[in-house]
């Protein structure tokens, strides 16, 4: 039997709305109305249902609306069409009503239906709430441009296909938050894989990068083959950091130097390794550019504070110094063949400087022309040694140049000799000392012969990611002392990496870093007093990398299971937020503040929902759906199955010990490889 129009939209027809204010509507159900499951809509369907959807027609097409509770409220019996029942008294009788919140409106688009966020018009009472079809369904909830990745169902919508636009979802950081077992890992790998297999690359192949921190090893096995691994120990891929990497605040935090005493000197210590004022043996050539280079920023800091034609003794000063450096120069010149005319220029001019100031009391004042002569002298042979203006410009540091541990602690106690620091410093030494010689982290930061650019290609990916897509940090062998720094590091390399081949490319590289266990790596901290602990200054990258990773193509995926332990201001730069079960008051508080009064409803659900289920709100989102993730099959999931305590108890499953390896390992009397068979729970 097939229905008209007419007929149709009656069949679908549950109530009227009763009560309409701008933030709350109400709705009487029909008597008829059902009440467990509804067949009305060709399939059945669980309704009344909390949060599911309903229509209300209005000439501009349907007000979707979502059912925020249901109740029951004692009424007067309802007028009953076709029946006098004059002289009956009726009694009060139980009235189901429901608060539903206005969402959007569904419009008519051919034979499709078409959804819109914000409603302008509200429905008035009296209007009809219908029961959505399978086809309207779907439209609200595949609604959106560029659904390009299927991450799962919608319980609530007739298993419609819930897709996400990854430009959305990755472009402006996601939070992934919900209690420990609800299933944020799976969802967080599921996200990848599910991303990656939907890209059909143009040619070759794709051209994606996904960079996961991974402070409990989970992801190793599901990415083993997909990508890099990096683990501590581990031979071919072993985790690497090298400390000349470690930028002078890092340093401070590690060494937990002293604001007064401890950091300048610290700084003034990197910034002479970062400038290679420390190497000795090198070329000549190399040599005397480096010489050049030197005395040319002298000069001209001479030249801007008048030293040459100051007040006395100042010119005499400076005459002693040139002095020297026309020793100097002379000396270097007769190192050179004798062909090479290179330092000649420079070397006459400084004569002619000398040989103006001789006698028993000469005037050591110089005039500006003398000193712009002996500078454009200098300045030429500096270039002829291969110099630019760019070398002339101090180091900072902070620039990732290679130096060795062993260098810079023989630095830092010569300077601190010199600068009579000694007793300050011994601590900031042993400290190094410590770190250096421990074996575990010596493998960690201590020296090898990665360049920054294999790092780069390594940890990043290389040119069209053609050593794959996704890297894994496997955080959990580093030793808790440095595991916040190393953590923040490859974080701050991988922003600044980015940036800067922004600079460079003028176009960004679209990167998606992931960071489990968040609470603990980016906690919040008190903002009021001076923080150089390792914890606020990993915190702190990712405040930077939330605020303006976007521009440079970096999205965040954070996952955690304190999202009231986050920092704020990360938390607030997510734009997206997929939200598993929540049941702490404290976090289900922050969550609803997070998102709008009129969303509320949907998340009073997130305490009971069962594992793999998830509210998806945000910018990703067309309107905030429920959504049942993607199956992962086991060897997809992440290494994080609940611990099979009756299995092992009972001896289904073996475990035998041997304490003695534990203790070789804790005492670090040999490294113990970790044994593939031993780690995985099978
Ligand atoms: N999409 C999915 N496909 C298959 N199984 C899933 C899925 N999501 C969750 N699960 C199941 O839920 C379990 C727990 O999930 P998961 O390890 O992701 O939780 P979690 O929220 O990351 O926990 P924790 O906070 O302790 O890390 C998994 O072991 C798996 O059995
Ligand atoms: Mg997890």
């Amino acid at each position: 039997m097939s229905l008209s129009p007419m007929e149709y939209s009656a069949s679908l027809r549950v109530g009227t709305i009763e009560f309409v204010s701008p933030d709350e509507i109400k709705v009487g159900l029909d008597l008829e109305a059902a009440d467990g499951i509804a067949a009305n809509a060709g399939v059945p369907r669980a309704f009344p249902r909390i949060n599911s959807y309903v229509l209300v027609a209005t000439e501009a097409g349907y007000i979707v609306a979502q059912v925020e509770w249901i109740a029951i409220e004692r009424s007067p019996f309802p007028k009953r069409k076709g029946f006098a029942d004059y002289g009956l008294v009726d009694l009060p009788f139980p009235l189901r009503k429901m608060r539903v919140n206005p969402l959007g409106l569904l419009k008519k688009k051919g034979d499709n239906f078409q959804f819109q966020r914000g409603v302008q018009t509200f429905p008035s009472v009296g209007e009809p709430v219908l029961l959505p079809t399978d086809d309207q369904l779907r439209a609200i909830v595949e609604s959106g441009e560029n659904q390009r990745v299927k991450i799962g169902t919608s319980p609530l919508a007739a298993n419609a296909n819930v897709c996400i636009d990854p430009d959305r979802l990755f472009g402006r950081h996601l939070a992934v938050l919900g209690n420990t077992g609800s299933g944020k890992s799976c969802s967080v790998a599921g996200l990848i894989q599910w991303s990656l297999s939907a890209i059909k690359p143009k040619q070759g192949n794709t051209n994606a990068r996904f960079i996961i921190l991974d402070p409990n090893g989970e992801y190793a096995k599901v990415f083993k083959d997909k990508g890099r691994v990096f683990q501590v120990r581990d031979k071919s891929h072993p985790l690497q950091v090298p400390l000349w990497f470690w930028n002078s605040a890092e340093w401070c935090s590690f060494t937990q130097a002293s604001a007064k005493a401890q950091v300048p000197l610290l700084k003034r210590a990197l910034r002479s390794m970062r400038n290679e004022e420390f190497e000795v043996r090198e070329q000549l050539d190399i040599q005397i550019k480096r010489f050049l280079g030197t005395i040319t920023i002298s000069l001209r800091s001479d030249k801007s504070s008048g030293n040459p034609w100051g007040s006395f003794p100042r010119p005499k000063k400076f005459y002693e110094k040139v002095n020297k450096w026309s020793e100097s120069i002379d000396a270097l010149k007769g190192k050179l063949s004798g062909t090479d005319t290179r330092l000649d220029d420079i070397a006459t001019s400084l004569n002619d400087y000398k040989s103006k100031r001789t006698g028993q009391y000469p005037t050591y004042e110089a005039t500006t022309d003398e000193i712009d002569d002996v500078l454009n002298n200098l300045v030429s042979a500096f270039s002829a040694f291969g110099g630019t203006e760019q070398d002339l410009l101090p180091k900072n540091e902070d620039i990732p140049v290679k130096f060795t541990g062993g260098i810079f602690v023989s630095f830092l106690e010569a300077l601190a000799q010199e600068t009579g620091n000694e007793q300050y410093v011994e601590f900031l030494l042993a400290r190094i000392r410590t770190m250096l010689a421990d074996t575990r982290m010596k493998n960690i930061i201590g020296d090898s012969n990665i360049t920054l650019e294999q790092w780069l290609e390594n940890y990043i990916g290389k040119d069209q990611a053609e050593n794959g897509c996704v890297t894994v940090i496997d955080l959990s062998l580093v030793p808790a002392e440095i595991v916040h720094i190393i953590t923040s590091i490859i974080a701050r390399m991988t922003f600044e990496s980015l940036q800067r081949y922004r600079k460079i490319n003028g176009k960004s590289l679209p990167t998606v870093m992931v960071m489990e266990e968040a609470h603990t790596f980016v906690k919040r901290y008190k903002e009021d007093v001076e923080n150089h602990n390792a914890s606020s200054i990993c915190c702190q990258i990712f405040e930077k990398i939330a605020r303006e990773g976007r521009k440079f193509g970096l999205g965040l995926v954070l996952s955690s299971q304190r999202p009231s332990e986050l920092s704020p201001t990360v938390l607030s730069q997510c734009n997206s937020f997929l939200l598993h079960r929540i049941s702490n008051d404290r976090d289900q508080e922050l969550i609803h503040r997070l998102v709008p009064d009129n969303l509320r409803g949907l998340l009073r659900e997130l305490p009971s929902l069962p594992s793999q289920q998830a509210i998806l709100l945000g910018w990703a989102a067309e309107l905030p759906i429920m959504v049942r993730m993607n199956d992962l099959a086991d060897h997809e999931r992440p290494h994080s199955d609940d611990p099979d305590f009756w299995d092992v108890w009972s001896k289904e499953s073996e475990r035998s010990i041997n304490w003695q390896t534990v203790v070789d390992e804790w005492q670090m009397k040999q490294v113990q490889e970790p044994d593939e068979e031993n780690t995985e729970d099978s």
